[in-house]
């Protein structure tokens, strides 16, 4: 099947190649020319395990191109997916800016019959809107689907989440749509539910608001096991055992960032406003979070005597491990928390570059050794598996003071202080 992709950035670059990789022939365009000039050549603009090797793969299998001139692209291809972003408002609610002109271009375009999916994160009911959007920029009376069909993929394991995803969700109001969208994703093992565009719609926004609403229920079971002196994995884990509940996004830690929980929640949020109801579970989930990040910096204040002068290792500037994003990142926060306090402050990721406005300032060693060297203390904000295996009883030595606050529990407490460290975690001492 032929297949376009409009927005070439992690949905879109991540569902172009596992289609690539179904066996079907899929264009993508972008309006970011470099992006797709550097994708021609291999080269992501992303950091994202695997990708790179898809895409090198079907360059060669000729399964994946880019096409400059976008009419063409339109016209050449039967099935096409919306994948642009759809950033948050000033009033939390989302931007669909991009979607609109997405929509509008293919209107203007459309020639034959197609079928149109909208794969980027859209408040329900927008597909109805999308409709309209074709349907006024339209010239001649050609008829069209709008499909939802929504992304669960995590940055860090997208493609594992894309070819083996736990469902498929199609929102759909035409069988003959729908069996073309079955037929495409034919080789994935997952259930495939088919519901209305609306609900299908909907559904994004609950999976991932749930899931923040899980982090952010931990983060403050967190903070009444740091009164009780409970360790809160103990309790994840008992808790986690339950089928009912599960052991996932039970983590307590300095809370949840990166492109979509923080906007997804909001405007999920801004739905409910909109359509006369009350989301305040949510409002609440949001605040929890947006307060975790000055919780971790509260306990670091309160250990050091405040933080004027003091060096301080950040390990960690992505939003969670296996990704270079920093959007939203707790750990940016934190950064800037510990300039506002006057810290010297020294960071390190194997991967995230510190963003323009912050490089003059915090210095990003290559080593993770080195950011620790003459440390008042380290600050664990990203959970990359390495940070696990650093020789911690060798660096202490090189430390100013060996005191470690581990923002994502991610270290034996015990072995720890058996070392000599002082730590100190979240809910876990
Ligand atoms: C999230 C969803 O998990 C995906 O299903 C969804 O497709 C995606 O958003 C999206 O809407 O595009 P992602 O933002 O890549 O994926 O990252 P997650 O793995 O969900 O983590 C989000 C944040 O929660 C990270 O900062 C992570 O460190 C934090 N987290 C996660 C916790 O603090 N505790 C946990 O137990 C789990």
């Amino acid at each position: 099947m032929n297949v376009l992709i409009i927005g070439a950035g992690y949905v879109g670059t991540t569902t172009g190649l596992l289609f690539a990789e179904l066996g079907h022939s899929v264009t993508l365009i972008d309006v970011d020319g470099k992006k797709i000039n550097d994708m021609q050549n291999g080269k992501l603009f992303f950091y994202e395990p695997g990708l790179d090797t898809l895409l090198t793969k079907h360059l060669c299998t000729g399964k994946i191109s880019f096409e400059i001139d976008h009419q063409r692209a339109i016209k050449d291809n039967h099935v096409i997916f919306i994948c642009v972003g759809t950033p948050q408002n000033q009033d939390g609610s989302a931007n669909l800016n991009f979607l609109r002109e997405a929509s509008e271009f293919i209107g203007s375009n459309l020639i034959e019959y197609k079928i149109i999916v909208i794969k980027s994160t859209v408040p329900a009911g927008t597909s109805k809107q999308v409709k309209q959007w074709i349907e006024k920029t339209k010239k001649d009376p050609v008829p069209f689907d709008v499909l939802s069909n929504p992304e669960f993929l995590r940055e860090g394991s997208a493609l594992k989440d894309a070819l083996y995803p736990d469902r498929i969700i199609v929102g759909s109001e035409n069988e003959q749509a729908t069996s073309t969208l079955q037929e495409l994703y034919m080789g994935i093992d997952s259930p495939f539910i088919v519901t209305t565009p609306s609900a299908a719609e909907l559904i994004k926004y609950t999976a991932n608001s749930f899931l923040a609403t899980k982090i952010s229920f931990i983060n403050e079971i967190a903070k009444l096991c740091d009164k009780l002196d409970i360790n809160v994995q103990d309790v994840a884990k008992g808790v986690g055992l339950d089928s009912r509940i599960g052991p996932l996004f039970l983590e307590a830690g300095i809370g949840y960032g990166g492109s979509c929980f923080p906007k997804d929640v909001l405007a999920l949020i801004d739905t409910a406003k909109k359509n006369g109801t009350d989301l305040s579970i949510l409002e609440k989930v949001h605040d929890i979070n947006e307060n975790q990040p000055d919780y971790f910096i509260k306990k670091v204040k309160k250990r050091l005597n405040g933080l004027s002068a003091k060096k301080i290792a950040v390990l960690g500037l992505s939003f969670k491990s296996q990704t270079d994003d920093i959007r939203q990142s707790p750990s940016l926060k934190i950064i800037l928390s510990l300039i506002n306090e006057g810290a010297i402050i020294e960071i390190h990721d194997p991967v995230a570059k510190l963003p323009y406005n912050l490089a003059d300032i915090v210095c990003q060693q290559d080593s993770v050794e080195e950011t620790m060297i003459q440390a008042d203390a380290v600050l664990i904000c990203t959970d990359w598996p390495h940070y696990r295996t650093i020789d911690w009883a060798v660096i202490k030595n090189k430390m100013k003071s060996p005191v470690i606050f581990d923002g994502r529990n991610m270290l034996n407490a015990g072995e720890m202080r058996s070392i000599g460290y002082i730590y100190e975690g979240i809910g876990y001492k």
